[in-house]
């Protein structure tokens, strides 16, 4: 059964988005209505919907909630809230690529809808078209993605992954996990490990939830047992989302993502980072253009609401790292297989 992890329900004048709470998970599966722009600004800082895709749609759909207020008669006053509302969107979670893109894509709508003679109504239906037709490619994407990066996992794989880049970080069947999907459609045993990912548990509490839902083969690891696993030899590939991919090939994904890139090579284990188009920043030269997010120093010190540092210690809580292209065995999205990609192979594939 498909996961929804947002939706929109009725239409632009009076409708609403519906999110999974992603911060209750494992425990409950609880989702909520968000019918204003504070409620979706807040839903995503907290991590109730999550993931660079997953993102892009929220910022989508919360513009439009952010226009239902919007009452003005006047095209050029819309498109300035528009303007407004896009910007604190956007602001929302610096990382992910999707979302200031997907947020810029619907102000130019905007823009072309004004300038084309469309009233405010008419623009905001324009505005959530746009929204759903986002998710439907980002789901699109997720299948064809699932397709390519199947075919480089044989029957018995084992699989090393960081994060949550599955169902619940996009609408579908999700980025890194997609071909773990799409092989056990295929009949494929598969096997997957997913580090805990800390500080905020997204392998422990959503990727371990999603796959053993799905009825697949999943074992939880501390992130600092992924060493002690790959020199077993028990990992076939290492695969990971993204949330911004340089024009360099430069990887921003879940911090602790670059040391497991780092031990894949040392171990002559494959690399993959599976992402949509929408996670390429053609804008970034480079991974040290990327923005990392920081967050609060209590996601570390008190991680899942228990003290574990001593009170007043500050810490380094970055929510992002950057992987260097050449530690990247192959980019796949939803185009194909790119393998080794730097800046001009890159060019030359898009
Ligand atoms: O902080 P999060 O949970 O939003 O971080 C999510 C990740 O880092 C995912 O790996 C990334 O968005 C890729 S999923 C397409």
């Amino acid at each position: 059964m498909e996961i929804e992890t947002i939706a929109w329900r009725g239409d632009a004048a009076s409708g609403h988005a519906r999110v999974l709470d992603q911060t209750r998970l494992p425990t409950e599966v609880l989702t909520f209505e968000v019918r204003d722009l504070e409620s979706m600004l807040a839903a995503i800082r907290r991590l109730a919907v999550r993931g660079a895709p997953a993102l892009g749609i929220a910022g989508a759909y919360g513009l439009v909630l952010g226009l239902q207020a919007a009452r003005s008669p006047d095209a050029a006053d819309f498109v300035a809230r528009t303007r407004e509302a896009g910007a604190r969107l956007a602001a929302a979670r610096p990382t992910a690529v999707n979302l200031p893109a997907a947020l810029e894509r619907s102000v130019l709508r905007a823009q072309r809808e004004a300038a084309a003679g469309r009233s405010p109504a008419e623009i905001l239906a324009a505005l959530l078209e746009q929204a759903q037709a986002l998710e439907a490619s980002e789901r699109a994407a997720c299948e064809a993605m699932g397709r390519f990066g199947a075919e480089l996992l044989a029957d018995g794989a084992t699989v090393l992954t960081h994060c949550n880049a599955g169902a619940l970080c996009t609408v579908g069947i999700g980025t890194a996990l997609a071909p773990v999907y799409v092989a056990q459609r295929q009949g494929k045993r598969l096997r997957v490990f997913a580090d805990e990912t800390r500080p905020l548990f997204q392998g422990a509490r959503l990727t371990a939830w999603e796959l053993a839902r799905a009825g697949i083969d999943v074992t939880v690891l501390a992130d600092n047992a992924a060493g002690a696993l790959l020199q077993r030899g028990e990992v076939s590939a290492v695969i990971v989302g993204s949330d911004r991919i340089a024009r360099n090939g430069d990887v921003a994904n879940k911090i602790g993502t670059y040391p497991l890139a780092v031990l894949a090579r040392r171990h002559g284990v494959p690399f993959y980072v599976v992402a949509p188009l929408s996670t390429l920043d053609p804008r970034c030269a480079r991974g040290a253009d990327i923005p990392i997010e920081e967050r609060a120093a209590e996601e570390v010190t008190r991680p899942l609401g228990v003290q574990a540092a001593p009170l007043g210690v500050p810490a380094f809580n970055p929510a992002f790292d950057v992987t260097p292209a050449e530690l990247v065995s192959a980019l796949i999205c939803e185009r194909g297989v790119l393998r080794e990609p730097n800046e001009e192979r890159l060019r030359a594939w898009l």
